[in-house]
């Protein structure tokens, strides 16, 4: 009997592969990095190739040893970082130019071509979505205008990391994407669950360059034996990897919300069945369909998160790793003083204010940097808190707790101050891989190896709120005064 499922989780720092048992327990990781580079200042761009080839070395990382054999796994998900574009030609199955990954703002005189005018209200209500280059179209636009000798048009195909990475691993014979990454492309209707041939026409994109749509959880091909040792393993699941968080933290009904801590920062609540188009700078995002039943999110994206803490590591060499903040943050009472605004590619979501560059504010002599620690780590928290009180404004609902995951989430400091901010239970799960849960999940409910009522919530820590409305009040005048500031400059 196959025993396992395998969750491919492609993200903006790094490929991995993880193999699920029947329980939902984790038998094996591997990991591979993946360079950014960074041509020109605020574009950031990788090598799809890359891409690939660390998809196939984590895959065959798992295989090493002799525990885990390839005809022992019934399925393969894959969650992916959404948005970043990749173009190539299907002839020679070569990327026409490197992959635009969403953080890259190398698009924006693109996207100001259609700001303040009608259709930018047609894009709006269409796809749920903010005219941005964060998002798939203007990144496909740039390739079309700027890549010379381009092949001929109809040899281009365009895909997000899902969609290439499925095109690969079935040797060119599979173009889909699924609802969750289509939904950040801006091409796509969230309405009819479809890409829109007025929004091809808005951004000049050819149809033929599309993939096909499929279910978030669907059988939708197989590995080519010759890249998963001569086994022809169905693939069983493609979504976004914060959608897949959404998932795998259970977030099952209408209210849930999780808040994903990796490069940037992600709040995804569940809406149900109907897509809400935000007044106040949310997405409304499709979070899974599944035996064509969708479910909708409302999203709120924040650009800088954990990059931050890398930054303060890396760029300022502050300290040597990440794990120590927690000790550097606690050994100060406050900040003093001191508010970090990262808006180091602009502010997202609620503001979208691309222009914006980060700050630091309340340096004195007697600013260290266990200060400036804390206000990093600080600043996670309050940008978490923009997005809660707007989501609470769309849903006319109070949110009761929140459910973290992802690399930031081990820091206790954290999530305790975001627990005081927040006013709310901050909940963390004793698993810590939520997203390739999430995508391992799916696969294994396409492959009948789960059923939903195997999901339930595992074992979790919850940080309780400590301190006193009126000093929450005052904390968080702080910050946004910090960040009109930030936005005047
Ligand atoms: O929208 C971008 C997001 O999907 C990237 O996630 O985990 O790679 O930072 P991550």
């Amino acid at each position: 009997m196959k025993k396992y499922i395998i969750a491919i989780d492609q993200g903006t720092t790094s490929t991995r592969a993880i193999v699920f048992d029947r329980n939902q327990n984790i038998v094996k990781i591997a990991q591979k990095e993946i360079k950014n580079s960074f041509p020109e200042p605020g574009w950031v761009e990788q090598d799809a190739n890359e891409i690939w080839l660390s998809t196939l070395s984590v895959l065959a990382q798992l295989f090493q040893g002799h525990d885990i054999k390839p005809q022992d796994v019934m399925s393969i998900g894959i969650t992916n970082q959404r948005e970043t574009t990749v173009v190539w030609d299907k002839t020679t199955g070569l990327p026409v130019y490197n992959a635009i990954v969403w953080q890259s703002r190398q698009t924006a005189s693109i996207i100001d071509r259609y700001r303040n005018t009608p259709k930018e209200k047609v894009i709006k209500a269409k796809t749920g979505l903010v005219l941005d280059p964060y998002f798939s179209a203007s990144k496909i636009r740039w390739i079309l205008e700027n890549v010379e000798n381009l092949p001929p048009v109809e040899n281009l195909l365009f895909g997000t990391i899902d969609t290439w990475l499925v095109w690969k691993m079935t040797n060119g014979a599979v173009h889909v994407t699924d609802v969750t990454n289509a939904s950040r492309t801006l091409l796509f209707n969230i309405h009819t669950l479809e890409f829109d041939n007025e929004l091809l026409q808005i951004f000049d994109i050819p149809k033929s360059m599309l993939p096909n749509i499929v279910d978030t959880s669907d059988v939708i091909g197989n590995i080519d034996p010759m890249f998963f040792f001569n086994y022809s393993c169905p693939i069983g699941a493609i979504v976004g990897d914060q959608q897949a968080a959404l998932f795998g933290q259970s977030c099952f009904d209408r209210g849930d919300v999780k808040n994903t801590y990796g490069t940037g920062g992600f709040l995804l609540i569940n809406t149900g069945e109907e897509p809400i188009i935000s007044k106040y700078g949310l997405l409304s995002t499709v979070a899974w369909r599944i035996n064509g039943k969708v479910n909708y999110a409302l999203e709120g994206s924040i650009f800088v998160s954990g990059s931050l803490i890398q930054w303060l590591r890396d760029g300022l060499k502050l300290f040597q790793d990440a794990s120590q903040t927690e000790e550097i943050a606690t050994s100060v009472d406050s900040c003093n003083g001191v508010m970090i605004i990262p808006a180091f590619t602009g502010l997202g979501a609620p503001y979208w204010n691309e222009k914006c560059k980060g700050a630091i504010f309340g340096l004195t002599r007697g600013t260290d940097i266990r200060h400036i620690v804390r206000a990093a780590l600080e600043s996670m928290a309050y940008q978490s808190k923009d997005l809660i009180i707007v989501m609470e404004e769309e849903l006319q609902e109070k949110i009761h707790e929140i459910k973290v995951d992802g690399g930031a989430s081990k820091n206790n400091f954290l999530l305790q101050f975001q627990s005081d901010i927040l006013e709310i239970p901050v909940i963390r799960s004793q698993f810590s891989e939520t997203t390739a849960l999430g995508a391992a999940r799916l696969a294994g409910l396409s492959a009948g190896m789960y059923t939903m009522d195997d999901f339930k919530e595992v074992e979790i820590t919850r940080f309780m709120p400590k301190r006193t409305h009126e000093s929450v009040e005052m904390l968080y005048d702080d910050w946004k005064r910090a960040v009109k500031s930030c936005m005047s400059y």
